[in-house]
């Protein structure tokens, strides 16, 4: 009796562990799988899990976000830096084209103004400022203009030559000096304010100097003089220390790296299936990793890819062209036309609309014109463009020149490619997965007055 249940047990545990090995086998074969698609991606990515920790000072951090919203920069005192960099729009300002000095509004709100209307509108999409701290990110603005070059006694490249590169403490606080001497941007034009009649002038460094002014005006303002010197001690503020600490402020407040496919890379977490099938076409059969590769999905480096053009273009005021063409105003290199540089997609989800001159406004289309770059820029035709009203403008020059637009196509590099609407579908999942939570509202969110007391947008 006691052999015969005994007997009856074995049968029972044997039956019992092949059904555990028959459901335990998919189960490590997923896992596997999983593992095998975790290795891949790293290894196309060239992605080492080592990050740079970051460590800030609040006190300087927050200062940085002060000025960061603060108009006080600007030649008419209405522009902030978040003026076309809000988080309500996804650090970038929701718009194709943007207008800088002369306007007031956020995103879809912004509006030139009548008394003082701006000359043209902004020539490229505001890029969005993610992870911009980070130690791979050393060439700033879509054609690179500023960037770390180690050759020089500054560390910095810029338009500017040596005209103070020194004092900043990366090349991302550098970075501050330009919008703030921009006519269009920040500035104002002609002789209308302290800053715009020194930029006419030419005056930028040394006393009565543009950065100096806005250093002085900021000085003049208590709250800011007395946050500066508990940072710096009681002597007089440069204009280096204000863009450190913007610069800083960026680093903390819009660092990125936390997303669902952070946690993939990190084995917190998988994706959707359909995410995960984007990610594989992501980063094998549709190659976008030739380009978009790395932690941040660029390489930082500059490719003509025909994306269409619209607005005033980047010329120089006696010019009367209306091209953009990239990377070749930069270095004068012909090979080096209508370049840009490769975009990070991390919260790409965020910052619609698409490419230099944001003329696309879906994933769905900027993904579709990579797959054959020169049809689509010749069957291009602009649909609702989040443009605001502005009369002046010369926004379709370039679409409808036939010559400038075959330049354009002439030097495209991307070679054609077929996808499945349902494959465009995934590699949008993908996308989306990119998109770090707490990008959509920032850290320190924006503050509610500034210590001007000028409007915050
Ligand atoms: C009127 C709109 C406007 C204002 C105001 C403005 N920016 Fe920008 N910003 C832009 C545009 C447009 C670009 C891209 C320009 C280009 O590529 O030629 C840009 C580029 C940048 C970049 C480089 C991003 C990258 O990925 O290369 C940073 C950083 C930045 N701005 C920070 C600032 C800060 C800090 C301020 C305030 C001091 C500011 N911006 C004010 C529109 C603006
Ligand atoms: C040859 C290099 C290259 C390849 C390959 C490539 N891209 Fe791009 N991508 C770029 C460049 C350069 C831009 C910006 C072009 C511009 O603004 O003129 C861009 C822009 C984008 C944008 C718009 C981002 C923004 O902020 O404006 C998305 C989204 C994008 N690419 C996704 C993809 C996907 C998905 C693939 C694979 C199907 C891919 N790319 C393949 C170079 C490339």
């Amino acid at each position: 009796m006691l052999i015969a249940l005994y007997k009856a047990n074995i049968k029972l545990i044997l039956l019992s562990l092949g059904m555990i090995f028959f459901m335990l086998k998919p189960m490590y074969l997923w896992a596997q799988s999983t593992e095998n698609l975790r290795q891949m991606v790293l290894k196309k990515a060239g992605i080492t899990l080592q990050q740079k920790q970051s460590i800030f000072d609040d006190a300087e951090v927050k200062l940085g976000q002060l000025l960061f919203y603060d108009p006080i920069l600007s030649g008419g005192k209405k522009v902030s830096c978040a003026s076309c960099h809000h988080p309500k729009t996804g650090t970038s300002d929701g718009l194709s084209l943007g207008l800088g000095d002369g306007a007031k509004g956020i995103g879809k709100l912004r509006k030139a103004l009548l008394d003082n209307l701006p000359e043209q509108r902004i020539p490229r999409n505001s890029p969005a400022l993610f992870n911009l701290g980070q130690p791979e990110f050393t060439s700033f603005f879509h054609d690179g203009r500023l960037e770390k070059d180690d050759s020089r006694k500054s560390g910095i490249r810029t338009p500017l030559e040596d005209e103070m590169t020194t004092g900043f403490d990366s090349v991302l606080s550098a970075q501050a000096m330009f919008p703030v001497l921009s006519p269009d941007e920040m500035a104002g034009h002609y002789s209308e304010n302290e800053i715009s009649s020194a930029v006419r002038k030419g005056l930028l460094t040394g006393e009565s100097g543009t950065w100096d002014i806005i250093a002085k005006r900021v000085s003049h303002i208590d709250e800011y003089k007395k946050r500066f010197t508990a940072l710096i001690g009681n002597r007089e503020i440069h204009f280096t220390d204000i863009a450190n600490v913007i610069a800083k402020f960026i680093d903390f407040e819009w660092r990125a790296d936390q997303s669902p496919f952070d946690e993939f890379i990190t084995k917190n977490n998988t994706l959707s299936p359909k995410a995960t099938a984007g990610m594989k076409l992501f980063y094998g059969k549709a190659k976008c990793v030739s380009c978009h590769t790395g932690r941040f999905q660029t390489d930082h480096q500059f490719h003509a890819i025909a994306m269409p053009q619209i607005g005033p273009g980047k010329a120089e005021r006696f010019e009367d062209h209306h091209r953009d063409e990239g990377r070749m105003r930069v270095t004068g290199n012909l090979q080096d036309a209508y370049k840009f540089r490769t975009p990070s997609l991390r919260n790409v989800e965020l910052t619609s609309p698409y490419g230099h001159a944001g003329t696309y406004l879906s994933l769905d289309e900027v993904i579709k014109h990579h797959l054959d770059p020169i049809k689509s820029l010749y069957t291009y035709k602009p649909k609702n463009l989040p443009l605001p009203q502005f009369d002046n403008a010369s926004d379709w020059a370039i679409l409808s020149n036939e010559s400038e637009l075959k330049k354009i196509a002439d030097a495209n590099e991307l070679m054609p490619m077929r996808l499945s609407d349902n494959e465009v579908e995934n590699l949008v999942e993908f996308l989306k997965s990119l998109t770090d939570p707490i990008s959509k509202k920032g850290r320190l969110g924006s503050p509610k007055t500034v210590p001007s007391g000028l409007d915050v947008d």
